[in-house]
This record gives structure tokens, C-alpha cells and sequence, in this order.
């Protein structure tokens, strides 16, 4: 398949690169760091940290984050790693199909597995380094709701043009574009600075305060199978469906759509939701292949 969801993403980036001074672009750059960044603070203070270091050196998971973006070119058969289409949704039932939607474990939750059992069984050690890099990466995207949406518009990205002013970086995006990354930029532009860390720290006093009776129900397990991961697809589904391509009246996103503030703030909410899930996911694989290893 060469028209997948992703594809678009990839071009915008090369278009920002060669024309801004230094856009960040995506659950493809800030979405990601905040992931791998409240992973790393979850895990600064146990045994995890000389596992990371054995297999990062000197970086974090919040500088590896968005490798596995950069490697799609050179690595095409990575690309359909990124994400779910779900084949066959109606107007109010999207329902992911591992068999029908995930051929061979070839999306987004099939990877998370992979790269979870990869890393834990050190496959190959020479390929650690960009197991764990690929399995930061999966943990974010398959918590983006409109990388696991309907095959259809390709997660939204065929849902274009939609009228938004991005910080520094234009006016118009896909609806796909205004989850991955134009939402979050504002807010950290507006609240935090800019900086990935200042809001990576909000988020994790949200696991204190507003997530904190959820966050144990989070964690998986079953580290390492299907049942965990082919869930957390289907609750992107279900947030993308619910939240993601509806407006603020609650009538289906179409091209021209106007973000209005409600749809702003109700999806902000969403977000920063799925982006502690993700770190707290994350950091519990870590933890868990880190406990079996030892
Ligand atoms: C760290 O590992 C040591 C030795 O394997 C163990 O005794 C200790 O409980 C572990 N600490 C945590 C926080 O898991
Ligand atoms: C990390 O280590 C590499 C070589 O091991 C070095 O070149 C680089 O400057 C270091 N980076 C930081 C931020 O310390
Ligand atoms: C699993 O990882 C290997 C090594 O990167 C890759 O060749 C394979 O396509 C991956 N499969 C999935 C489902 O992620």
C-alpha cells in the first residue's frame, strides 16, 4: 500500500525543514519526546537506568523518540509500523480487527509487541539500540487516536484543508496534522515556553492529581502479548471516533472545518490523556523487561 496515512506527514516535514528555521513537527517530534521524557523521569530512580544506559549511552528516550521517522525512507517496510487503518467503520462503529486490519503484525500494535519481546529477549544485541528506539516510538503512536482511525481517510489525513493557526507554522493542516502535532505545539507554546520538559512535568503531575486513580488500571500484565497492545489501538479508535472527528456540535469533521475553541479544548484533554498513558506504558514495559532479566 503507498498511500498510507503516514505518507503526508513525511512530505510536510520536508517542506517545514527546508522552509522554517527550526519547526518541531509531530506526535512526530513533541508528542514523541513527551512520551519518551515521562518515561525517563519514571524510570530515573530504579533499575532501569543501567539498562538504559547499557543500550542508549548518554541519551534518553526522550532523544530517541523520533528516530524511527527519521528511518521510514530508508527503511520503507517500517512505515505501515506506525499506525492502524481500520478497514470498515460506519458512522458510529469502528471496531479494529487484528486479522483483517493487521496482516502479519504489520501496524502499530503488532510492533509494540515486537519491539517489546525484541528488547526483552535481546534478540540480537546488535539491533538493541534500535529496538528500543523503534519501541519508544510505537508507544506514542499507537496512543495518537487518529494513528489508529479509519482506513477510509487515512486517520484523517485525507481530511484537509482544516483552518488552524499553528504557532510559526501556518494555517492549514490535515485533521490528522492537528492531532499529531498543532494542538500540542500551541499549548506548549502558550503554557509551557516551548519546552518538551516543562510540559512532560505537567503531565506527570497530572499522574498525581486528575489520572491518579487511574493510572495502575493502565499498565499491562501480559508484557509482551497481544492482548494489551490490540487494546490500546482500539481505545485510539474509540477516542478518535468519539472526539477526534466530530466538531463541537458533534456533527462529522469534513474538509474547510474551522477548529473552534471547544474542539480545542475537549481534544487537548484527550491528548494529554493518551500522552501519560503513553509514558506510563512505556516506562512499566521497561520496568517489567527489566525485572525478567534480572
Ligand atoms: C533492584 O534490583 C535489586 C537486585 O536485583 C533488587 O534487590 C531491588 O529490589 C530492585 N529494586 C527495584 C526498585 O526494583
Ligand atoms: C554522548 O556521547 C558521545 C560519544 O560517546 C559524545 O560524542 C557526545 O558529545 C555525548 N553527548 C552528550 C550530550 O553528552
Ligand atoms: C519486528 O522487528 C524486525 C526487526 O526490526 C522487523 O524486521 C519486523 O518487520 C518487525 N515486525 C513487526 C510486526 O514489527
Amino acid at each position: 500500500m503507498l498511500f498510507n496515512h503516514f505518507f503526508p506527514a513525511t512530505i510536510l516535514v520536508l517542506v517545514l525543514v527546508a522552509s522554517k528555521p527550526q519547526p518541531s513537527v509531530g506526535w512526530g517530534s513533541a508528542g514523541h519526546r513527551l512520551v519518551g521524557h515521562l518515561a525517563d523521569s519514571l524510570l530515573s530512580d530504579g533499575n532501569a537506568t543501567s539498562f538504559l544506559q547499557e543500550i542508549l549511552g548518554n541519551e534518553t528516550l526522550m532523544d530517541v523518540a523520533n528516530w524511527a521517522d527519521k528511518v521510514t525512507k530508508s527503511e520503507p517496510w517500517s512505515m505501515p509500523l506506525h499506525f492502524i487503518n481500520v478497514q470498515s467503520c460506519s458512522s458510529d462503529s469502528c471496531v479494529f480487527v487484528p486479522s483483517r486490519d493487521c496482516p502479519n503484525d504489520m501496524c502499530v500494535s503488532g510492533a509494540v509487541n515486537n519491539y517489546t519481546s525484541r528488547t526483552l529477549n535481546r534478540l540480537d544485541s546488535t539491533s538493541a539500540y534500535d529496538d528500543l528506539r523503534f519501541l519508544v516510538h510505537f508507544l506514542g503512536d499507537i496512543h495518537q487516536p487518529l494513528h489508529c482511525a479509519k482506513d477510509s481517510d487515512k486517520g484523517g489525513n485525507t481530511i484537509k484543508p482544516v483552518h488552524y493557526d499553528v504557532t510559526d507554522q501556518g494555517s492549514e493542516f490535515s485533521l490528522h496534522q492537528i492531532w499529531d502535532f498543532g494542538i500540542i505545539e500551541n499549548v506548549m507554546s502558550e503554557e509551557f515556553n516551548g519546552d518538551v520538559a516543562s510540559y512532560g512535568g505537567y503531565l506527570l503531575s497530572l499522574l498525581q492529581t486528575d489520572f491518579e486513580d487511574e493510572v495502575e488500571g493502565w499498565k499491562c500484565d501480559v508484557i509482551g502479548e497481544k492482548q494489551c497492545s490490540e487494546k490500546w489501538g482500539q481505545e485510539s479508535v474509540d477516542m478518535a471516533m468519539e472526539y477526534s472527528y466530530l466538531d463541537a456540535s458533534g456533527n462529522l469533521i469534513h474538509d474547510e472545518y474551522t477548529v473552534e475553541e471547544e474542539y480545542v479544548a475537549s481534544s487537548r484533554k484527550v491528548i494529554e490523556k493518551r500522552l501519560a498513558q503513553g509514558g506510563v506504558r512505556l516506562a512499566n514495559i521497561i520496568e517489567s523487561i527489566v525485572e525478567k532479566q534480572s
